[in-house]
């Protein structure tokens, strides 16, 4: 299955890359599902909402402040590395990721499409058009306000309630229905409209490569190959940058 994959690394003319929170869980950022996931310990309705960030700023801004100092010093771990070094071999390789703790740039990956928005920034809830970047002293006193007009600070990441970024989601999904490949890293594959994306791959004949430890939505097919095993392990092998063993 491994020779499978690298064989099928080594000759797709048009791969996509699709990461969940999976992808960092070796750098240390937890999950939303699963055993240790956040969404067991938390509700993202009052959270990660936009409802909740109106009715309870302080609430949502204090969860954000743990997210980001809970990030402060993560570094993208092996398997960030190896897909920095099959971008740079391929020439080309979008990255789609539902992720928001911007990994794949720190890794040094361009075309990187984040639809899930960016835990490294915040704007003006009321949209006057102030952007800022979420450092520390932003986090002092919560909730943080837009001092160009007086409108509470947002996170610039979609929260419940919120539709995902139009022309990032309809790019994800013309690569999805282009490529000839995608690798599938770290998602529970469940949370729409996102989730569509693989499946919008396999519908145009791309084969997937999935990387997750466990089975997820993805269909049981020959033109899916799961491997069960951990991003940081498993992508430095199958971009030839570790040797099989
Ligand atoms: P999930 O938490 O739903 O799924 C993470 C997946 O990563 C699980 O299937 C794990 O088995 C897998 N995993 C864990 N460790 C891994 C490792 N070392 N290598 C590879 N895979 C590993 O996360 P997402 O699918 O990203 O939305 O969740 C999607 C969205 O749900 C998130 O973007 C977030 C959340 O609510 C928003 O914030 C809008």
């Amino acid at each position: 299955m491994i020779n499978r994959a690298i064989e099928l690394i080594r000759k797709s003319t048009r791969p996509v890359i699709f990461t969940g929170a999976g992808m960092s869980r070796e750098s240390g950022m937890r999950t939303f599902r699963g055993e240790d996931g956040l969404w067991k310990q938390y509700s993202p309705e009052q959270l990660s909402s936009i409802s909740g960030l109106r009715s309870a700023p302080e609430v949502v801004w204090n969860w954000y402040r743990m997210r980001l100092m809970t990030g402060e010093g993560v570094v993208p771990h092996a398997g960030y590395k190896a897909l920095t070094y099959l971008q740079s071999k391929k020439g080309k390789l979008p990255v789609i990721t539902q992720n928001v703790d911007g990994l794949h740039r720190l890794a040094g990956q361009t075309d990187v499409l984040e639809i899930h928005g960016s835990m490294r920034t915040a704007s003006c809830l009321d949209e006057c058009g102030f952007s800022t970047e979420l450092t520390s002293g932003i986090l002092k006193n919560l909730p943080p306000f837009c001092p160009d007009c007086g409108a509470i600070l947002r996170p610039d990441i979609v929260l419940f309630g919120e539709l995902l970024p139009q022309k990032i989601i309809s790019k994800s999904y013309e690569l999805a229905e282009d490529c000839d490949l995608m690798i599938v890293i770290g998602t529970s594959v469940q949370v729409w409209p996102a989730a569509g994306i693989p499946f919008a791959a396999l519908e145009n004949g791309a084969v997937i490569i999935e990387i997750n430890p466990v089975q997820t939505e993805l269909p049981r097919s020959d033109h899916v190959i799961s491997i069960r095993r951990k991003a940081g392990e498993i992508l430095p092998l199958l971009v030839g940058l570790e040797e099989k063993t």
